[in-house]
């Protein structure tokens, strides 16, 4: 037996006891007479206690170690006169009476705490010592704990888990494919799935009214903070039902995953459509923990000689509670803020409406008092607050506003971390245009449903069309994405017409599905969520690396295993991509 008991798990009841742990040695403590040294597992922190008077050998023999030697020790447990309230072992320490190093290691290249002083760079390098810490550690828990509760709701719900394969056909979902060579179809590739969209169709056609899977999926796109080349979605599918159906099921799953890993009663989401959270966000993921919404005063601000407004698409405002007090040198620093490329806005008009009354703006020469106390009702502002105001092309005035409210709301603390708000989004355009193109692309996918009274709009105003899609939008995060399908042939060609895709090419990309339509498709819908990304937001992080074991940089390369890398001309040679003696 290489242990009797983990490292997180002896406590004063079992004092008197002979036990065997195993694990790391996380530190050491020489006192002369005395060795102390802190034994780390995956479970907890134990003290082994080594006394030079009672064996001098064994206490020389501890005093060689080193950070994270792997030892083995059998000993008494015992009361430690000196405990560690902070440790749920710290009330006891083991006496050592046997010592065996079962591995060396050399000195790790940071420290293995909680607050490391390796950067990141280095601790990707080293990923399997990076997981070694208590932080990565939790995150790894959670994630399992999330995977298991996730399953269990949804098998409970009547939900089975189907594996669908990895080397497939391209699935659009508006990234670029990833793509394996075939050695034994010279000259063809598979790609990895981007999601498995057209298999959990393709399952409702075979009746399985309820799928679900936990499945890594590929996309070659920038990355973010929030985005991986391979990350995890949880993929859901039912059939015979409506958006409010899907609505409900999994809203409900986000309460039962709170509930149950965090112990957080989670209010039912809200909801808000496209064109709302755009006009009053300026994104199609508000983060609602915190008001501030916009307030269009086009009607106001025009026409006071103000060419800045005059021309603009668009005039609008934020209302910031209580920042009339900002100075001169806070307002600039805002201002500097929305001119980065990043934000793109030209500048920033201020309107103090001071706690007498008064008014003071960098707009005074075109507006009087009248005139600002009108801009102030419309914006719901009292004396104390301060009015931000940007003009200029409708949607890019609307983006550069939304980054703002997100910036102040960070600056006033309003993005609380132990505070979270789910937010459906409804009533997606079906299609949006793109100019570079000169057609229109789906916003969701091509198949997802036209909303039935836009039916007739698809072919003469395609533009104009809703959809039947949602996204679950979490503290300003998007973390679901779905929508209720076409399950018809003559729809799904009308869409791909729509999208500006010919017939043969349609054919030839999605015939399989559009047959499998013919056969009995029955109407269904679903929805995936990030997984890893949810992972992340409950953790209390929006970046999704440290909730991935094995993550890639930011630039697609996994800096451990140094991939990804050439391969050998014989490699190339068998998967016909080049032949041996030719470049
Ligand atoms: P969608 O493309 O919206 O929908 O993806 C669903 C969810 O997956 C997460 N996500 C990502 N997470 C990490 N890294 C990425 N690169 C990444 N891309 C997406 C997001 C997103 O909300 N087949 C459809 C779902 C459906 O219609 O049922 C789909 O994949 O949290």
């Amino acid at each position: 037996m290489f242990r009797s008991h983990t490292c997180g798990e002896l406590r004063l009841n079992d004092a008197g006891k002979k036990v065997k742990l195993a694990g790391w040695v996380q530190k050491m403590r020489d006192f002369g007479g005395m060795t102390f040294l802190d034994l780390r597992d995956r479970y907890g922190i134990t003290q082994l206690v080594f006394d030079m008077q009672a064996d001098k050998d064994l206490c020389e023999k501890a005093r060689q170690l080193g950070r994270e030697y792997v030892i083995q020790v059998q000993g008494t447990v015992a009361e430690r006169s000196n405990k560690n309230p902070k440790l749920p072992t710290g009330d006891i320490e083991i006496i050592v009476e046997k010592l065996q190093v079962l591995n060396a290691s050399k000195t790790p290249p940071f420290t293995i705490e909680d607050e490391t002083d390796g950067g990141e760079d280095l601790r990707m390098k080293y990923r399997y010592l990076d997981l070694r810490r208590g932080v990565l550690k939790r995150n790894m828990e959670l994630r399992h704990k999330l995977g298991l509760a996730t399953r269990k709701y949804l098998s409970e719900q009547g939900f089975i888990d189907i594996e669908t394969p990895y080397l497939i056909k391209s699935t659009p979902e508006g990234a670029r494919d990833f793509v394996v060579p075939s050695r034994m179809n010279r000259g063809q590739f598979y790609a990895l799935p981007q999601s498995p969209q057209t298999f959990k169709q393709l399952l409702m056609v075979s009746g399985y009214d309820r799928y679900y899977q936990i499945v890594k999926c590929f996309r070659d796109e920038d990355l973010r903070a929030d985005r991986q080349p391979e990350f995890t979605q949880i993929d859901c599918e039912m059939s015979f039902v409506d958006r409010e159906d899907v609505l409900a099921l999994f809203e409900g799953l986000l309460i039962h995953l709170f509930k149950e890993v965090k112990g957080i009663d989670l209010e039912r989401a809200e909801r808000m459509s496209y064109e709302d959270a755009m006009r009053l966000y300026g994104t199609d993921k508000p983060d609602i923990r915190f008001g501030m919404s916009f307030h269009e005063l086009d009607d106001l601000a025009k026409g006071h000689g103000f060419r800045v407004f005059d021309d603009a698409g668009l005039v609008a405002g934020i209302c910031v509670e209580g920042a009339a007090s900002y100075s001169r040198k806070q307002l600039d620093e805002l201002t500097e803020f929305v001119k980065k490329p990043q934000v793109g806005a030209r500048g920033l008009v201020y309107v103090k409406y001071n706690a007498d009354g008064s008014f003071k703006s960098s707009v005074d020469k075109f507006y009087s008092a009248e005139d600002l106390e009108a801009w102030a009702a419309r914006m719901q502002a009292r004396p104390g607050d301060l009015m931000l105001i940007m003009a200029g092309e409708k949607e890019a005035t609307r983006k550069a506003l939304g980054v703002l409210r997100l910036e102040l709301a960070e600056r006033l603390g309003l993005r609380k971390a132990d505070e979270f708000k789910l937010l459906w989004i409804v009533d997606f355009p079906l299609l949006e245009w793109v100019e570079e193109e000169e057609r229109f692309v789906a916003l969701h996918h091509p198949f997802t449903r036209p909303r039935a009274e836009d039916l007739e709009l698809l072919a003469s105003d395609p533009g104009r069309v809703k959809a039947e899609a949602y996204d679950l939008t979490l503290n300003g995060n998007e973390i679901a994405g779905g929508s209720i399908r076409i399950h018809e042939r003559a729809l799904q060609e009308q869409m791909f017409e729509a999208l500006g895709i010919r017939r043969e090419e349609a054919e030839a990309k999605f015939g399989f599905l559009m047959k499998a339509f013919e056969y009995g498709a029955p109407p269904h819908g679903g929805i995936a969520f990030g997984f890893d990304r949810l992972a992340a937001l409950m953790g209390g992080s929006e970046s999704i690396r440290d909730f991935i074991a094995f993550p890639k940089n930011n630039h697609g390369r996994d800096v451990m295993l140094d991939a990804p890398s050439p391969i050998d001309d014989t490699q190339l040679d068998e998967l016909g991509l080049c032949l041996k003696g030719k470049k």
